[in-house]
C-alpha cells in the first residue's frame, strides 16, 4: 500500500480563504482584525515562523505587527509590553513566540496575556476552557489538524487515536480535541513502555515528539492515518537516506543546502504501511499558520462585538 498524501497546503488555502472572507465581513462593520507577534531573542527557526505568520496575516486582511526584542530583554520589560498590548483597544490578538530566552519565565509571560487576546490559547483559563469543552481560542497546531481531518472527510469518532508527545502546545490539546471528537485517546511519550506496540494499536496516530524518523513502520497499524507534527532539521546524508530512501529530490536538496527538513516519521517506510499521511514540509506547518489567522479573526469578532453590545 502507498498512503494517500494529506495535503496540508491545500487545506490551509481553504482555511486562509475562510479567514480572509471573515476578516472582510468584519471590515464592513468597521473592524480591522489586528495581530501583534512578539519575538524575543535570535532563535533562527522562530524568526522564520514569525515572518511567515505576519505575511500570511497581511494576506488575509489582518493588520499584523511584529515586535522584535533582542535576547537581553528583561522579563519585566516583556511583561510591560504585554500589559500595554492588553490595554490597547486596537489590538485583538497577541502571540508570544516560543521558546523565550531562558532567563524569562514562559509561564509568567503566557499568564500575563489577557485571555480575550490569547490567540494561541496558551493561557491557563483558555486551557481550562478546552478541557471542559467550552468555546475559546484553541492552540493553532492541534486545531489546524482537526481542520485538516474535517476537510479530508476523516471523522475520529470511535477511532483509537494515539498522540505521541505531551506538550502543552500540541500533545495535550490534541488529545483533548480528539477526545471531544469521540475518539478513544491514548497519550504516549518518551517514557512509554513498548512505544511501538502502543502506537500500533492506533487507527489515527499523531506524532509530536520532535525526534526525526522516530516513528518507523512498526509503529503503524496497516491502514492507519498518520499525522506528523515534527519539523526537524536533518544534517546527515545517511539519516536523509534512512528517512526518505533514495528520494532524488531530497538528496539533491541536501547536497545543495547541507540539511533538509524531516518529520517525526520515517517517511519511506511509514508511507508504505499507512493509508494516509501528512508530509513534512507541506503538512501540519501550513495548517498552524492558517489556524492562527482564523483564531485572530474570531477573537476580533468576539471581543469587539462584546464591547459594542
Ligand atoms: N513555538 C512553536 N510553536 C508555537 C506556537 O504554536 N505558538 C507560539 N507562540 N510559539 C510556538
Amino acid at each position: 500500500m502507498t498512503a494517500r498524501i494529506l495535503d496540508g497546503k491545500k487545506a490551509a488555502q481553504t482555511l486562509r480563504a475562510e479567514a480572509a472572507a471573515h476578516a472582510a465581513r468584519l471590515k464592513e462593520q468597521g473592524i480591522t482584525p489586528s495581530l501583534v507577534v512578539v519575538l524575543a531573542g535570535d532563535n533562527p527557526a522562530s524568526a522564520v515562523y514569525v515572518r511567515n505568520k505576519a505575511t500570511a496575516a497581511g494576506e488575509a486582511g489582518i493588520a499584523a505587527r511584529t515586535l522584535r526584542f533582542d535576547a537581553s530583554l528583561s522579563e519585566t520589560e516583556l511583561l510591560g509590553t504585554i500589559h500595554e498590548l492588553n490595554a490597547d483597544d486596537t489590538v485583538d490578538a497577541i502571540l508570544v513566540q516560543l521558546p523565550l530566552p531562558a532567563h524569562i519565565s514562559t509561564q509568567r509571560v503566557l499568564e500575563a496575556v489577557v485571555p480575550a487576546k490569547d490567540v494561541d490559547g496558551f493561557h491557563p483559563l483558555n486551557a481550562g476552557k478546552l478541557l471542559q469543552g467550552q468555546r475559546g481560542p484553541v492552540p493553532c497546531t492541534p486545531a489546524g489538524i482537526m481542520d485538516l481531518l474535517r476537510l479530508e472527510g476523516i471523522d475520529p469518532k470511535g477511532m483509537r487515536a494515539t498522540v505521541i508527545g505531551r506538550s502543552d502546545i500540541v500533545g495535550k490539546p490534541m488529545a483533548l480535541l480528539l477526545m471531544h471528537a469521540h475518539a478513544t485517546v491514548t497519550i504516549a511519550h518518551s517514557r512509554t513502555r513498548d512505544l511501538a506496540g502502543v502506537c500500533r494499536e492506533a487507527d489515527l496516530l499523531v506524532a509530536a515528539l520532535g525526534k526525526p524518523g522516530l516513528v518507523t513502520a512498526d509503529f503503524v497499524q496497516p491502514g492507519a492515518i498518520v499525522i506528523d507534527v515534527g519539523i526537524n532539521r536533518v544534517d546527515s546524508r545517511a539519516e536523509v537516506e534512512r528517512l526518505f530512501g533514495h528520494d532524488e529530490k531530497r538528496l539533491t536538496e541536501f547536497d545543495r543546502k547541507g540539511s533538509v527538513l524531516a518529520g517525526d516519521c520515517e517517511w519511506a517506510s511509514v508511507v508504505s504501511v499507512a493509508s494516509a499521511v501528512t508530509p513534512v514540509p507541506g503538512g501540519v506547518g501550513p495548517l498552524t499558520i492558517a489556524r492562527l489567522l482564523k483564531n485572530t479573526v474570531e477573537l476580533a469578532e468576539s471581543r469587539r462585538l462584546s464591547i459594542l453590545s
